[in-house]
Order: structure tokens, then sequence, then C-alpha cells
């Protein structure tokens, strides 16, 4: 039976309290903060700063430190940069902890993310970096009205799909219907005069498409049965459904909520890099590469008269020392909580217990790009209550013949279902519970690449999670530094399984230090 360490336990309780990212966002939990432009003055020599991990937040902090004349070394235990920015292409192996192994069979050129795939147009630490990069980046059509919702039940709507603006159309028509018929019935608790009443009617109205007798009886803004078109095609209506049956149906749930449109993260216009996320890693690669060394895992991490010690062992197995004057330590909490080291009781205690979510991805290649040749779907996700919750639609590549789609995207406690189940019948599950969305499914699949963020070696969870008494407790122990060693990654920032938050923290780490390098210099100056 596996080892049941002391992270294993707070897990298994955040699991079982089941907390999805999803969710998470809906509720305000995943604060979005500005990104503050790195300008810092001065250039250091004879220091150097031992970073540990080549994601995002390791490879920035380096680049960062480059610009300021720091000498820098990355301890990276994967054989690749980037660390949750992964993008699968043809060729990738993985081996997930307990053992199932896989070989990603894609066609050249086809890919997905099985990491980071959108950015917040107001991420602009990670967009900066894009345009100083020289990272060329695409839409991604986070919304897409004309995908579909997939509500399995017992309502007399459920088991089939529907197109989102459908559900959407008629809900902000009965909602606003009833809201009309509170002000006429003057149900408000609100002094309204008659201008106001008006007003606020008007806009109802506007807002719900209601008929002059402020009833909702459909819109073409929730599309037609048939299509206008030249000639004597004016175009036809579809009925619409009841509010009653529309609840009865399961449409209100949660998993249905408007959370692409409605949340400050996942609004238009959000952007992806163009070939895939990894572009923004190999263009930091190309800057700080040299510095990284690969397949080296940090075994050690201690506190020196002069600063620290990192013990790793190497790729022929041989424990190696490192010796700097600072350390900047990305990696991943669940992860550095069994490497030995010399924290200080509140940062151990933070290091030991903050959860990390579960997150699972599969990408399935098909033959054909059936989702835009039948049912005009270009980009967007697709969502439902069944297991594999969103099937996200390719941004790019549009009217080629193969792509990819990520046939499930899951958290919390769906996610922890889904990574217990073997690699087939994870496959099995994707082409089951998506051919009820997609009956074209099963003819046109070719093969599959799957993976479960909570078993992956280096990871061990998809991002960390915060209550706001953690924010007051553990989160606050990782934002000072300890001794010599300073952490950084999107765990030690506000923008929690955002790349900004593992670039904003970088930047953070290396502020602190030149800060305190600049302060020692200028009083040991003073001293002479
Ligand atoms: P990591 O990328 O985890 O880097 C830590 C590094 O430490 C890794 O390279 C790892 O190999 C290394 N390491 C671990 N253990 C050791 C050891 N013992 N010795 C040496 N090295 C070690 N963000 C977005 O902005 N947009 C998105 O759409 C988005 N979607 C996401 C979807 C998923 C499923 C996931 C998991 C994350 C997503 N994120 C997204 C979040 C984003 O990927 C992360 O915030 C970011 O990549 C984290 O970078 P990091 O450097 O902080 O940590
Ligand atoms: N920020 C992550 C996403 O966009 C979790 O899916």
């Amino acid at each position: 039976m596996k080892h049941l360490t002391r992270r294993d336990f707070i897990n298994k309780l955040t699991i079982a309290t089941g907390s999805g990212y999803t969710a998470m966002v809906a509720l305000g939990m995943i604060p979005a903060s500005p990104a503050k432009a790195m300008k810092l003055e001065g250039k250091v020599e004879g220091k150097h700063v031992i970073i540990l991990g080549a994601g995002l937040a390791g490879l920035s902090a380096a680049y960062e430190l480059d610009k300021l004349g720091y000498k820098s070394t990355i301890v990276e235990a994967r054989s690749r940069p980037g660390g949750r920015i992964w993008t699968i292409r043809k060729g990738m192996r993985e081996t997930e902890l307990e053992g199932a192994e896989q070989i990603c069979k894609f066609e050249e050129g086809q890919y997905f993310n099985a990491g980071a795939t959108r950015i917040p147009h107001h991420h602009t630490s990670v967009i900066n970096y894009c345009r100083e990069l020289g990272v060329p980046l695409e839409n991604f059509n986070n919304i897409n009205e004309g995908a579909y919702y997939y509500c399995e039940g017992k309502g007399p709507l459920s088991n089939k799909r529907i197109r989102q603006r459908e559900l959407h159309n008629d809900m902000r028509g009965y909602t606003t219907e009833l809201l009309a018929k509170a002000i006429d019935q003057n149900a408000l608790d609100m002094p309204l005069t008659n201008e106001d009443k008006e007003k606020f009617i008007e806009y109802l109205i506007a807002e719900g498409s209601l008929n002059p007798n402020k009833l909702y009886q459909g819109s073409s803004r929730r599309g037609y049965e048939v299509a206008p078109g030249a000639g004597n095609i004016p175009g036809k209506l579809a009925s619409i459904p009841d509010l009653l049956t529309v609840i009865q149906s399961g449409w209100l749930e949660p998993h249905f909520y408007n959370i692409p449109e409605y949340t400050y993260e996942q609004q238009t216009t959000m952007l992806t890099p163009v070939g895939g996320m990894d572009q923004i890693t190999k263009a930091f690669e190309k800057r700080v590469g040299k510095k990284i060394i690969y397949e080296a895992e940090v075994t050690e991490i201690r506190k020196t008269e002069r600063g620290a010690r990192i013990v790793y062992i190497n790729k022929d197995k041989q424990a190696q020392e490192l010796t700097g004057d600072f350390c900047i330590c990305t990696i991943p909490l669940p992860v550095l909580s069994n490497i030995a080291a010399d924290f200080s009781p509140n940062v151990q205690r933070a290091v030991d217990s903050v959860p990390y979510n579960n997150s699972c991805k599969i990408g399935l290649q098909f033959k054909r790009r059936f989702w835009e040749e039948d049912d005009n779907i270009y980009g967007g996700i697709s969502r439902t209550n069944m297991d594999i919750t969103q099937i996200v639609y390719p941004p790019s590549g549009y009217l080629s013949k193969k792509g990819i789609l990520v046939g499930y995207y899951n958290y919390g406690r769906t996610a922890e279902r889904t990574g217990n189940l073997s690699l087939a019948d994870r496959e099995k599950m994707a082409l089951e519970q998506g051919s009820k969305i997609h009956p074209q499914y099963k003819q046109e699949f070719e093969n599959s690449f799957s993976l479960a963020w909570q078993k992956i070696k280096y990871s061990q969870g998809a991002w960390a999670t915060f209550t706001p008494e953690t924010r007051q407790t553990h989160y606050k122990a990782l934002l000072e530094p300890d001794g010599p060693i300073y952490f950084a990654g999107d765990h030690v920032s506000y923008l929690i399984a955002w790349m900004a938050g593992s670039f904003e923290s970088a930047q953070q780490a290396v502020a602190g230090i030149h800060k305190r390098v600049k302060e020692s210099a200028t009083s040991m100056n003073a001293g002479k």
C-alpha cells in the first residue's frame, strides 16, 4: 500500500470536500491582480542564485537575474523545461506515479496543451513576456455560443444536446420577464419613481429580448429551427421550453453556469501562443537554457553561513552539491514536502499542509474535424454534467483535416475518479460520454493521450488551494524569505492556477534578493 504522508492526508480531506476550479472562480475565490512591470536598477556582480525548478517561475527568475548581472543555476528534475506548461506532441512519453506508461501517437504537427492553455487579456505579465520574447499570440475563443450543453438527467430536456445560445437567451428572457413583472407589481423593495421604472423596464426588454407586453416568447438570439436563406426562406424560430421545464431538466445546475462570460479571468479576449503554450517555454529556454541542469532531482535544501546549499541527484544517480548566496524555490509544495530542508517551522508547516487540486485532461485525435464540418463549431467549449465536464475545441487550424479535441478537462473529485481509471478506461470514458454530444466520435477517433496531474511525479497536483484562513497563515509564511531561500510559483500569489502568478511571484523574489544585496552593499560601504 502507498505510504500516507502528512500531505496525502490533508489532500484527501480537500478532495473529500471537493473544491473545483470552476466553483472557486464562480465564488470569486480566485481574484486577479494587475501585473506590475519589472523594472529594477543597478548591476550586481559575484552573486550566485540557485533556482529550483525550470517552470515559468524558475525560467523567468533566471531571465530577470541575468539582466541584473547575477549568476544563476536552475536545477530541474525533468528532462524538459516548462513544468506545468506541457504541450503534448508525437513521441512524448510519460509514466504516472502508479506506473501507467504511455507514448504519444499524435500525427506530426498535432498537439494539445495538457497544462496552461489560455491567457486572460489582463494578465499583462504573461503578455509582456510574449511581447519581449517574440512569442506570437492568437485568439483563444473561450466563449462559443454555438458550442453545446448536454445535461444527463431525468428532465424532459435532459439527454440531448442544445446550443449554449438557447439556454443563455431563454434564461435572460425568463429572468428579465419576471423582474419586469415584479416592477409592475411594485414588488421590489426599492423606492422607484415612475420614470425609474420605465427606464428599468426598457432595459429589461432590451436585455431579455421581451415583446412589447414584457413577455419572453423566444427570439432569434437563440437560433433557428430553419435558418434564414435566399429567396423564400425567412427562417423559422424553434418553439421555446417553458421555465419550469428548463429548471426540471437540470439546466440551472453549476455545470451550466455561464462562467466564461461572467468571470473576470475568462472573459473575452483570451489569448494563446500560436503553435502551443510551450512556445513561451522555448523562448525562455533560448535565453537561459544554458543555466539549466536537467534530470537533476533536488533532495536537500540547506541554509549555510554564506547562503544556501542544494543537494541533487544527477542523471547518473550521483549526489551533487551546489552552493549559492540565495535560492529561489519554485518546486510545487506536494513535491517539496518530501524534500529534506532546513525550513523554519512555519514554512515547513505551510509546505506540508497546503492542499493541491486534482485535474485531468485527455487529448483525442480525430481523422476529421467533424465539429467544424458538421456542427459549425470553431473553437470554444461544450459543457456537460457528465464526468468529462467539458470538450475543448482547438482554437486554430480551422478547416484543416485532422484535429485534437480535449475530450475531458475536469477537477476535484471528478478528476480523482478519472485519474484512478486505467489509461484504456479513461479513453473509453471520454469516447462513450463524448459521443453522446458528438455521435461522430466513434467513427472518427484515432488515438489519445491522457494525464492526471495529481499522478505526475514532479507536480503531484494541478494547483494549490487556499482558504481565507490559510491565506493568513500558510500563505503568509511563504511570502517572506526563509533566510536565503525565497519562494515563487503561482502558489505564492493570488493568481493561483495562472501563469501570471508564477511570473509575478518570481519577479517579487528577484526584487527581494536585489534589494537585500543592494542594501547590504550600502551598509558595507557605510562601514568602511
Ligand atoms: P511548475 O510549472 O510546476 O514548475 C515547477 C518545476 O519544478 C517543474 O519544472 C518541476 O519539474 C520542477 N521540480 C519539481 N520537483 C523537483 C525536484 N525535486 N527537483 C528539481 N526540480 C523539481 N495557467 C494559465 O495562465 N492559463 C491556463 O489556461 C492554465 N491552465 C492550467 C491547466 C492545468 C491543468 C494546470 C495544471 C495548470 C494550468 N495553469 C494555467 C497554471 C499554470 O500552468 C501554472 O501556474 C504555471 O505553469 C506554474 O509554473 P511554476 O513555475 O510556478 O510551477
Ligand atoms: N487557470 C486554469 C484554466 O484556465 C486552471 O483552466
